[in-house]
Protein backbone atom coordinates (compact mmCIF):
# COMPACT_ATOMS: atom_id res chain seq x y z
CA UNK A 1 0.00 0.00 0.00
CA UNK A 2 2.80 2.31 0.57
CA UNK A 3 3.59 2.34 -3.07
CA UNK A 4 0.09 3.71 -3.92
CA UNK A 5 0.92 6.80 -1.38
CA UNK A 6 4.50 7.43 -2.85
CA UNK A 7 3.44 7.26 -6.36
CA UNK A 8 0.32 9.94 -5.54
CA UNK A 9 2.24 12.21 -3.89
CA UNK A 10 5.59 11.76 -7.07
CA UNK A 11 2.07 12.60 -9.61
CA UNK A 12 2.26 16.07 -7.87
CA UNK A 13 5.52 16.71 -9.07
CA UNK A 14 5.44 14.53 -12.20
CA UNK A 15 7.20 17.41 -14.19
CA UNK A 16 10.32 17.44 -12.29
CA UNK A 17 10.05 13.63 -12.30
CA UNK A 18 9.16 12.29 -15.11
CA UNK A 19 11.91 9.56 -15.27
CA UNK A 20 11.31 8.22 -11.99
CA UNK A 21 7.65 7.94 -11.85
CA UNK A 22 7.57 5.89 -15.32
CA UNK A 23 9.51 3.51 -13.30
CA UNK A 24 7.40 3.14 -9.79
CA UNK A 25 4.06 3.11 -11.76
CA UNK A 26 5.48 -0.24 -13.60
CA UNK A 27 6.49 -1.41 -10.15
CA UNK A 28 2.86 0.34 -8.90
CA UNK A 29 0.90 -1.76 -11.53
CA UNK A 30 2.73 -4.76 -10.39
CA UNK A 31 2.13 -4.68 -6.75
CA UNK A 32 -1.10 -4.49 -7.98
CA UNK A 33 -1.95 -6.90 -10.09
CA UNK A 34 -0.22 -9.09 -7.66
CA UNK A 35 -1.97 -8.27 -5.11
CA UNK A 36 -5.23 -8.88 -7.01
CA UNK A 37 -3.53 -12.53 -7.94
CA UNK A 38 -3.38 -13.30 -4.35
CA UNK A 39 -6.65 -11.96 -3.53
CA UNK A 40 -7.96 -14.63 -6.12
CA UNK A 41 -5.25 -17.62 -5.03
CA UNK A 42 -6.92 -17.10 -1.39
CA UNK A 43 -10.53 -16.45 -2.30
CA UNK A 44 -11.96 -20.38 -1.77
CA UNK A 45 -13.85 -22.29 -4.01
CA UNK A 46 -17.64 -22.20 -3.31
CA UNK A 47 -19.99 -25.74 -2.80
CA UNK A 48 -19.91 -27.52 -6.39
CA UNK A 49 -16.39 -25.88 -7.62
CA UNK A 50 -13.73 -28.22 -8.34
CA UNK A 51 -11.40 -28.63 -5.98
CA UNK A 52 -7.51 -30.40 -5.72
CA UNK A 53 -7.85 -30.32 -1.30
CA UNK A 54 -10.10 -29.18 1.71
CA UNK A 55 -7.90 -26.14 1.70
CA UNK A 56 -9.88 -24.64 -1.41
CA UNK A 57 -12.79 -24.88 -0.37
CA UNK A 58 -14.84 -22.21 2.09
CA UNK A 59 -15.06 -23.17 4.74
CA UNK A 60 -17.81 -25.48 6.48
CA UNK A 61 -17.08 -27.69 2.71
CA UNK A 62 -14.36 -30.24 2.03
CA UNK A 63 -13.09 -31.61 -0.58
CA UNK A 64 -14.07 -35.31 -2.10
CA UNK A 65 -15.24 -36.70 -5.22
CA UNK A 66 -18.81 -38.68 -4.72
CA UNK A 67 -17.68 -41.56 -7.07
CA UNK A 68 -21.23 -43.44 -7.14
CA UNK A 69 -22.37 -40.10 -9.21
CA UNK A 70 -19.90 -40.59 -11.77
CA UNK A 71 -18.20 -37.46 -10.59
CA UNK A 72 -14.47 -38.61 -10.64
CA UNK A 73 -13.32 -34.69 -10.47
CA UNK A 74 -13.43 -33.94 -6.57
CA UNK A 75 -15.79 -30.79 -6.02
CA UNK A 76 -16.31 -28.62 -2.71
CA UNK A 77 -19.32 -30.27 -1.04
CA UNK A 78 -20.84 -29.07 2.20
CA UNK A 79 -19.69 -30.95 5.40
CA UNK A 80 -21.91 -28.34 8.06
CA UNK A 81 -25.36 -27.33 8.30
CA UNK A 82 -25.76 -23.75 9.44
CA UNK A 83 -26.95 -23.46 13.23
CA UNK A 84 -31.06 -22.79 12.90
CA UNK A 85 -30.35 -21.18 16.58
CA UNK A 86 -28.11 -18.81 15.79
CA UNK A 87 -31.04 -17.38 13.83
CA UNK A 88 -33.98 -17.67 16.32
CA UNK A 89 -33.84 -19.09 20.19
CA UNK A 90 -37.22 -18.68 20.85
CA UNK A 91 -39.11 -21.77 19.56
CA UNK A 92 -39.88 -25.23 21.21
CA UNK A 93 -36.94 -27.66 21.21
CA UNK A 94 -39.23 -29.78 18.23
CA UNK A 95 -38.95 -26.42 15.99
CA UNK A 96 -35.71 -27.32 14.90
CA UNK A 97 -33.79 -30.30 13.02
CA UNK A 98 -30.29 -31.49 13.80
CA UNK A 99 -27.55 -33.16 11.53
CA UNK A 100 -27.15 -37.08 13.35
CA UNK A 101 -24.69 -39.59 12.90
CA UNK A 102 -25.71 -43.12 12.64
CA UNK A 103 -23.17 -45.12 15.01
CA UNK A 104 -21.31 -41.55 15.50
CA UNK A 105 -18.19 -43.37 17.02
CA UNK A 106 -17.48 -46.95 14.06
CA UNK A 107 -14.98 -43.80 12.33
CA UNK A 108 -13.39 -45.74 9.58
CA UNK A 109 -9.63 -46.81 10.21
CA UNK A 110 -10.16 -47.18 13.65
CA UNK A 111 -8.14 -49.61 15.63
CA UNK A 112 -10.18 -51.24 18.70
CA UNK A 113 -8.85 -50.05 21.90
CA UNK A 114 -8.20 -53.94 23.01
CA UNK A 115 -5.60 -53.73 20.14
CA UNK A 116 -7.37 -56.14 17.84
CA UNK A 117 -8.05 -55.21 14.66
CA UNK A 118 -11.90 -54.00 13.95
CA UNK A 119 -14.13 -56.30 11.77
CA UNK A 120 -17.52 -54.78 12.00
CA UNK A 121 -18.73 -51.89 9.31
CA UNK A 122 -17.77 -48.50 9.94
CA UNK A 123 -20.31 -45.14 9.52
CA UNK A 124 -18.52 -42.32 9.65
CA UNK A 125 -14.97 -40.12 8.69
CA UNK A 126 -14.06 -38.36 11.86
CA UNK A 127 -13.77 -38.23 15.64
CA UNK A 128 -17.38 -36.85 18.00
CA UNK A 129 -15.30 -33.79 18.30
CA UNK A 130 -14.97 -33.42 14.55
CA UNK A 131 -18.69 -33.93 14.03
CA UNK A 132 -19.66 -31.44 16.90
CA UNK A 133 -17.38 -28.74 15.62
CA UNK A 134 -19.20 -29.21 11.88
CA UNK A 135 -22.32 -28.73 13.48
CA UNK A 136 -23.71 -32.48 14.26
CA UNK A 137 -25.85 -32.28 17.33
CA UNK A 138 -27.53 -35.72 16.94
CA UNK A 139 -24.82 -39.02 18.35
CA UNK A 140 -26.75 -42.38 17.57
CA UNK A 141 -24.68 -44.67 20.12
CA UNK A 142 -24.38 -48.22 20.82
CA UNK A 143 -23.64 -49.40 24.36
CA UNK A 144 -22.43 -52.64 25.41
CA UNK A 145 -20.99 -53.99 29.10
CA UNK A 146 -17.49 -55.50 28.05
CA UNK A 147 -14.60 -55.81 30.09
CA UNK A 148 -16.16 -54.26 33.35
CA UNK A 149 -17.18 -51.26 31.66
CA UNK A 150 -18.96 -49.58 29.09
CA UNK A 151 -17.94 -49.47 25.46
CA UNK A 152 -19.37 -47.93 22.00
CA UNK A 153 -19.49 -51.29 20.28
CA UNK A 154 -20.87 -52.35 16.63
CA UNK A 155 -21.85 -55.69 17.78
CA UNK A 156 -24.49 -58.52 17.46
CA UNK A 157 -26.47 -60.62 19.39
CA UNK A 158 -26.13 -58.43 22.39
CA UNK A 159 -22.40 -58.82 23.38
CA UNK A 160 -19.26 -56.72 22.76
CA UNK A 161 -16.34 -58.55 21.28
CA UNK A 162 -12.94 -57.76 20.80
CA UNK A 163 -12.75 -57.38 16.70
CA UNK A 164 -16.15 -54.84 17.37
CA UNK A 165 -15.15 -52.93 20.17
CA UNK A 166 -14.25 -49.52 19.42
CA UNK A 167 -13.52 -47.60 22.05
CA UNK A 168 -14.93 -47.32 26.58
CA UNK A 169 -17.78 -44.91 25.67
CA UNK A 170 -16.50 -42.66 28.20
CA UNK A 171 -13.96 -41.24 26.51
CA UNK A 172 -16.01 -40.27 23.41
CA UNK A 173 -18.96 -38.99 26.30
CA UNK A 174 -16.25 -36.66 27.52
CA UNK A 175 -15.08 -35.38 24.28
CA UNK A 176 -19.07 -33.89 24.27
CA UNK A 177 -18.58 -32.57 27.88
CA UNK A 178 -15.72 -30.40 26.65
CA UNK A 179 -17.91 -29.14 23.94
CA UNK A 180 -20.61 -28.26 25.97
CA UNK A 181 -18.72 -26.63 28.61
CA UNK A 182 -17.08 -24.75 25.85
CA UNK A 183 -20.09 -23.82 23.63
CA UNK A 184 -23.09 -22.66 26.58
CA UNK A 185 -25.77 -21.99 24.09
CA UNK A 186 -25.23 -26.07 22.24
CA UNK A 187 -27.92 -28.93 22.89
CA UNK A 188 -26.65 -32.02 21.88
CA UNK A 189 -28.89 -35.28 21.44
CA UNK A 190 -27.57 -38.73 22.51
CA UNK A 191 -29.58 -41.50 21.33
CA UNK A 192 -28.22 -45.10 22.69
CA UNK A 193 -29.67 -48.46 21.55
CA UNK A 194 -28.74 -49.65 24.74
CA UNK A 195 -27.56 -52.80 25.96
CA UNK A 196 -26.01 -52.00 29.27
CA UNK A 197 -27.33 -54.50 31.83
CA UNK A 198 -24.93 -53.50 34.62
CA UNK A 199 -26.63 -52.00 37.49
CA UNK A 200 -27.38 -48.48 36.95
CA UNK A 201 -24.43 -48.55 34.15
CA UNK A 202 -25.41 -45.51 32.25
CA UNK A 203 -26.22 -43.65 34.95
CA UNK A 204 -22.29 -44.30 36.28
CA UNK A 205 -21.39 -43.54 32.83
CA UNK A 206 -22.76 -40.31 32.72
CA UNK A 207 -21.90 -39.29 35.93
CA UNK A 208 -18.20 -40.12 35.47
CA UNK A 209 -18.06 -38.04 32.31
CA UNK A 210 -19.20 -34.97 33.70
CA UNK A 211 -22.84 -35.09 31.96
CA UNK A 212 -24.65 -34.72 34.90
CA UNK A 213 -24.61 -31.08 34.65
CA UNK A 214 -26.01 -30.74 31.48
CA UNK A 215 -28.86 -33.63 31.77
CA UNK A 216 -32.47 -32.40 30.25
CA UNK A 217 -34.61 -33.78 33.19
CA UNK A 218 -37.29 -36.75 31.97
CA UNK A 219 -40.14 -34.80 33.97
CA UNK A 220 -39.86 -31.68 31.64
CA UNK A 221 -39.93 -33.85 28.55
CA UNK A 222 -43.88 -33.60 26.86
CA UNK A 223 -45.49 -36.65 27.68
CA UNK A 224 -48.32 -36.38 24.99
CA UNK A 225 -46.96 -34.56 21.82
CA UNK A 226 -47.08 -30.99 23.38
CA UNK A 227 -44.24 -28.86 22.89
CA UNK A 228 -41.25 -29.27 24.41
CA UNK A 229 -39.24 -26.28 25.96
CA UNK A 230 -37.83 -23.44 23.82
CA UNK A 231 -33.90 -23.59 23.56
CA UNK A 232 -33.68 -20.42 24.41
CA UNK A 233 -35.12 -21.84 28.45
CA UNK A 234 -32.86 -24.83 27.95
CA UNK A 235 -30.21 -22.98 27.45
CA UNK A 236 -30.56 -20.74 30.27
CA UNK A 237 -31.22 -23.39 32.57
CA UNK A 238 -27.82 -25.45 31.10
CA UNK A 239 -30.46 -28.16 30.66
CA UNK A 240 -28.73 -28.96 26.92
CA UNK A 241 -28.09 -32.35 27.03
CA UNK A 242 -31.01 -34.62 26.06
CA UNK A 243 -30.31 -38.79 26.09
CA UNK A 244 -32.69 -41.44 24.89
CA UNK A 245 -32.52 -45.45 25.63
CA UNK A 246 -33.96 -48.00 23.82
CA UNK A 247 -34.57 -49.68 27.07
CA UNK A 248 -37.84 -48.65 28.44
CA UNK A 249 -37.64 -49.44 32.24
CA UNK A 250 -34.57 -47.07 32.38
CA UNK A 251 -36.56 -44.60 32.49
CA UNK A 252 -38.60 -45.27 36.09
CA UNK A 253 -35.10 -46.88 37.01
CA UNK A 254 -32.61 -44.20 35.90
CA UNK A 255 -34.20 -41.25 34.75
CA UNK A 256 -33.12 -41.85 31.10
CA UNK A 257 -36.00 -41.24 28.34
CA UNK A 258 -37.48 -44.25 26.53
CA UNK A 259 -36.68 -43.23 23.20
CA UNK A 260 -40.13 -44.23 21.09
CA UNK A 261 -42.10 -42.33 24.48
CA UNK A 262 -41.50 -38.82 22.76
CA UNK A 263 -39.95 -39.39 19.17
CA UNK A 264 -41.52 -41.60 16.50
CA UNK A 265 -38.58 -43.04 14.25
CA UNK A 266 -38.66 -45.14 10.23
CA UNK A 267 -37.39 -47.98 9.72
CA UNK A 268 -33.45 -47.85 9.59
CA UNK A 269 -31.46 -49.82 6.59
CA UNK A 270 -32.40 -50.59 3.77
CA UNK A 271 -36.03 -51.17 4.86
CA UNK A 272 -36.02 -47.20 5.47
CA UNK A 273 -35.19 -46.52 1.70
CA UNK A 274 -37.98 -47.32 -0.47
CA UNK A 275 -38.60 -43.97 -2.22
CA UNK A 276 -42.28 -42.92 -1.36
CA UNK A 277 -42.73 -44.95 1.97
CA UNK A 278 -41.87 -44.57 5.45
CA UNK A 279 -42.42 -46.87 7.58
CA UNK A 280 -42.10 -47.13 11.12
CA UNK A 281 -39.04 -49.25 12.74
CA UNK A 282 -41.09 -52.04 15.11
CA UNK A 283 -40.36 -50.30 18.12
CA UNK A 284 -41.94 -47.22 17.13
CA UNK A 285 -45.03 -45.85 16.99
CA UNK A 286 -46.54 -45.02 13.32
CA UNK A 287 -44.38 -42.06 11.68
CA UNK A 288 -48.19 -39.84 11.75
CA UNK A 289 -48.20 -40.27 15.66
CA UNK A 290 -48.84 -37.25 17.16
CA UNK A 291 -48.51 -37.71 20.97
CA UNK A 292 -45.17 -38.09 20.06
CA UNK A 293 -44.02 -34.78 19.71
CA UNK A 294 -40.14 -35.97 18.17
CA UNK A 295 -39.56 -37.31 14.20
CA UNK A 296 -36.23 -39.30 13.64
CA UNK A 297 -35.19 -40.10 9.65
CA UNK A 298 -33.07 -42.36 9.07
CA UNK A 299 -31.50 -42.95 6.01
CA UNK A 300 -28.80 -45.49 5.92
CA UNK A 301 -28.33 -48.68 4.46
CA UNK A 302 -27.71 -51.85 5.89
CA UNK A 303 -24.15 -52.02 4.94
CA UNK A 304 -22.43 -49.13 5.27
CA UNK A 305 -20.18 -47.62 2.12
CA UNK A 306 -18.19 -43.92 1.37
CA UNK A 307 -19.46 -44.32 -2.05
CA UNK A 308 -23.17 -45.24 -1.69
CA UNK A 309 -23.47 -43.23 1.65
CA UNK A 310 -22.31 -40.27 -0.78
CA UNK A 311 -24.74 -40.79 -3.53
CA UNK A 312 -27.63 -41.50 -0.91
CA UNK A 313 -26.91 -38.29 1.12
CA UNK A 314 -27.68 -36.24 -2.22
CA UNK A 315 -31.17 -35.87 -3.91
CA UNK A 316 -32.31 -39.33 -2.51
CA UNK A 317 -31.95 -37.88 1.33
CA UNK A 318 -33.93 -34.62 0.49
CA UNK A 319 -36.87 -37.18 -1.00
CA UNK A 320 -36.96 -39.27 1.79
CA UNK A 321 -37.48 -36.46 4.24
CA UNK A 322 -40.43 -35.22 2.03
CA UNK A 323 -42.03 -38.53 1.56
CA UNK A 324 -41.48 -38.71 5.47
CA UNK A 325 -42.98 -35.17 6.04
CA UNK A 326 -46.19 -36.34 4.05
CA UNK A 327 -46.03 -39.55 6.30
CA UNK A 328 -45.81 -37.89 9.57
CA UNK A 329 -48.74 -36.00 10.18
CA UNK A 330 -46.51 -33.36 8.03
CA UNK A 331 -43.87 -32.94 10.56
CA UNK A 332 -40.30 -32.39 9.69
CA UNK A 333 -37.80 -34.69 11.39
CA UNK A 334 -36.15 -33.18 13.91
CA UNK A 335 -33.10 -35.75 13.73
CA UNK A 336 -31.75 -36.58 10.05
CA UNK A 337 -29.72 -39.36 10.40
CA UNK A 338 -27.18 -40.58 8.01
CA UNK A 339 -23.80 -42.37 7.20
CA UNK A 340 -20.68 -40.65 6.17
CA UNK A 341 -22.59 -37.27 6.57
CA UNK A 342 -19.30 -35.28 5.05
CA UNK A 343 -20.26 -37.45 1.57
CA UNK A 344 -22.53 -35.88 -1.27
CA UNK A 345 -21.94 -34.44 -4.52
CA UNK A 346 -22.93 -30.92 -3.01
CA UNK A 347 -25.09 -29.90 -0.31
CA UNK A 348 -25.83 -33.19 1.67
CA UNK A 349 -26.98 -33.94 4.54
CA UNK A 350 -26.29 -30.11 6.01
CA UNK A 351 -28.08 -29.00 2.95
CA UNK A 352 -31.20 -31.72 4.01
CA UNK A 353 -30.97 -29.98 7.73
CA UNK A 354 -31.11 -26.59 6.12
CA UNK A 355 -33.79 -26.64 4.27
CA UNK A 356 -35.94 -28.69 7.04
CA UNK A 357 -34.75 -25.86 9.52
CA UNK A 358 -35.75 -23.29 6.82
CA UNK A 359 -39.47 -24.57 6.97
CA UNK A 360 -39.65 -25.08 10.83
CA UNK A 361 -38.65 -22.01 12.04
CA UNK A 362 -39.38 -19.55 9.38
CA UNK A 363 -41.48 -21.22 7.19
CA UNK A 364 -38.97 -20.39 4.09
CA UNK A 365 -37.08 -22.70 1.86
CA UNK A 366 -33.33 -22.97 3.97
CA UNK A 367 -32.18 -21.55 7.18
CA UNK A 368 -29.79 -19.50 5.14
CA UNK A 369 -33.24 -17.64 4.00
CA UNK A 370 -34.58 -17.10 8.06
CA UNK A 371 -33.83 -13.28 9.29
CA UNK A 372 -32.24 -13.03 12.82
CA UNK A 373 -35.30 -12.95 15.75
CA UNK A 374 -38.05 -13.68 13.48
CA UNK A 375 -39.62 -16.21 13.24
CA UNK A 376 -42.05 -16.66 10.76
CA UNK A 377 -43.33 -14.34 7.63
CA UNK A 378 -40.39 -12.90 6.01
CA UNK A 379 -37.87 -14.81 4.30
CA UNK A 380 -34.37 -12.86 3.20
CA UNK A 381 -34.73 -12.47 -0.56
CA UNK A 382 -32.05 -14.43 -2.33
CA UNK A 383 -29.11 -13.31 -0.96
CA UNK A 384 -27.41 -17.01 -0.40
CA UNK A 385 -29.45 -19.15 -2.12
CA UNK A 386 -30.01 -21.04 -5.31
CA UNK A 387 -32.97 -21.30 -6.79
CA UNK A 388 -34.59 -24.49 -7.22
CA UNK A 389 -32.97 -26.15 -10.59
CA UNK A 390 -30.14 -24.08 -10.58
CA UNK A 391 -26.74 -25.65 -11.81
CA UNK A 392 -24.79 -26.50 -8.39
CA UNK A 393 -21.51 -27.18 -10.50
CA UNK A 394 -21.12 -23.57 -12.02
CA UNK A 395 -17.60 -22.93 -12.17
CA UNK A 396 -17.58 -19.32 -12.16
CA UNK A 397 -16.74 -17.01 -8.92
CA UNK A 398 -20.20 -15.81 -8.83
CA UNK A 399 -20.89 -18.74 -5.85
CA UNK A 400 -24.28 -18.71 -4.43
CA UNK A 401 -22.95 -18.70 -1.14
CA UNK A 402 -20.69 -16.48 1.42
CA UNK A 403 -20.04 -13.72 -1.77
CA UNK A 404 -17.64 -11.70 0.74
CA UNK A 405 -15.14 -12.97 -1.05
CA UNK A 406 -15.87 -12.15 -4.85
CA UNK A 407 -17.57 -8.41 -3.94
CA UNK A 408 -14.24 -7.95 -2.00
CA UNK A 409 -12.44 -8.82 -5.78
CA UNK A 410 -14.83 -6.51 -7.19
CA UNK A 411 -14.08 -3.52 -5.16
CA UNK A 412 -10.01 -4.04 -5.35
CA UNK A 413 -10.81 -4.27 -9.02
CA UNK A 414 -12.73 -0.92 -9.31
CA UNK A 415 -10.19 0.51 -6.73
CA UNK A 416 -7.21 -0.77 -9.70
CA UNK A 417 -8.52 0.89 -12.66
CA UNK A 418 -9.30 3.86 -10.84
CA UNK A 419 -5.97 4.55 -10.22
CA UNK A 420 -4.51 3.67 -12.80
CA UNK A 421 -7.02 6.21 -14.71
CA UNK A 422 -5.94 8.81 -12.67
CA UNK A 423 -2.68 7.95 -12.98
CA UNK A 424 -2.89 8.27 -16.95
CA UNK A 425 -4.25 11.85 -16.39
C1 LIG B 1 -3.63 -27.83 -1.13
O1 LIG B 1 -3.47 -27.49 -2.49
C2 LIG B 1 -2.78 -26.27 -2.69
C3 LIG B 1 -2.79 -25.98 -4.17
O2 LIG B 1 -4.09 -25.80 -4.61
C4 LIG B 1 -1.36 -26.40 -2.14
O3 LIG B 1 -0.69 -25.18 -2.28
C5 LIG B 1 -1.43 -26.78 -0.65
O4 LIG B 1 -0.14 -27.03 -0.16
C6 LIG B 1 -2.28 -28.00 -0.46
N1 LIG B 1 -2.44 -28.22 0.97
C7 LIG B 1 -2.36 -29.40 1.53
C8 LIG B 1 -2.60 -29.46 3.00
O5 LIG B 1 -2.11 -30.42 0.89
C1 LIG C 1 -9.52 -61.05 21.11
O1 LIG C 1 -10.26 -62.04 21.83
C2 LIG C 1 -9.90 -63.37 21.55
C3 LIG C 1 -10.77 -64.28 22.36
O2 LIG C 1 -12.10 -63.91 22.29
C4 LIG C 1 -8.42 -63.59 21.86
O3 LIG C 1 -8.05 -64.91 21.49
C5 LIG C 1 -7.59 -62.59 21.14
O4 LIG C 1 -6.23 -62.71 21.53
C6 LIG C 1 -8.05 -61.19 21.43
N1 LIG C 1 -7.28 -60.24 20.66
C7 LIG C 1 -6.70 -59.15 21.18
C8 LIG C 1 -5.89 -58.31 20.26
O5 LIG C 1 -6.86 -58.83 22.35
C1 LIG D 1 -51.32 -43.30 10.17
O1 LIG D 1 -50.47 -44.15 9.44
C2 LIG D 1 -50.96 -45.48 9.33
C3 LIG D 1 -49.89 -46.28 8.64
O2 LIG D 1 -48.73 -46.33 9.40
C4 LIG D 1 -52.29 -45.50 8.61
O3 LIG D 1 -52.79 -46.81 8.56
C5 LIG D 1 -53.28 -44.59 9.32
O4 LIG D 1 -54.46 -44.48 8.58
C6 LIG D 1 -52.67 -43.20 9.52
N1 LIG D 1 -53.57 -42.41 10.34
C7 LIG D 1 -53.93 -41.19 10.00
C8 LIG D 1 -54.83 -40.48 10.97
O5 LIG D 1 -53.56 -40.65 8.98
C1 LIG E 1 -31.46 -11.23 18.36
O1 LIG E 1 -31.72 -11.45 19.74
C2 LIG E 1 -30.57 -11.64 20.52
C3 LIG E 1 -31.00 -11.98 21.94
O2 LIG E 1 -32.06 -11.19 22.34
C4 LIG E 1 -29.69 -10.38 20.45
O3 LIG E 1 -28.51 -10.59 21.20
C5 LIG E 1 -29.35 -10.11 19.00
O4 LIG E 1 -28.60 -8.92 18.92
C6 LIG E 1 -30.61 -10.00 18.16
N1 LIG E 1 -30.22 -9.83 16.76
C7 LIG E 1 -30.79 -8.95 15.95
C8 LIG E 1 -30.28 -8.88 14.55
O5 LIG E 1 -31.70 -8.21 16.32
Amino acid sequence: MISFHTLLLTNRDYSDRKEELWSERLILIATLFSLLWLLHLSSANKEGQKCINNSDCDSGLHCETCVADGNLVPKCTRIKPISPISKVKTLPFNKYSWLTTHNSFAKLGDKSATGALILAPTNQQDSITEQLNNGVRGFMLDMYDYLGDIWLCHSFGGNCYNYTAFQPAIRELKEITAFLEASPSEIVTIIIEDYVTSPKGLTKLFDAAGLRKFWFPVSRMPQNGGDWPTVADMIQKNQRLLVFTSKQRKEADEGIAYQWRYMVENQYGNGGMKAGSCPNRAESSPMNTTTRSLVLVNYFRDVPTLPQSCKDNSDSLLNMVNTCYNLAAKRWPNFIAVDFYKRSDGGGAPKAVDEVNGHLVCGCGSIANCKENVSFGTCIPEAGIVPLGAPENDDSSFGHSNRGPVQLKWLFGTVLVTLLFLLSL
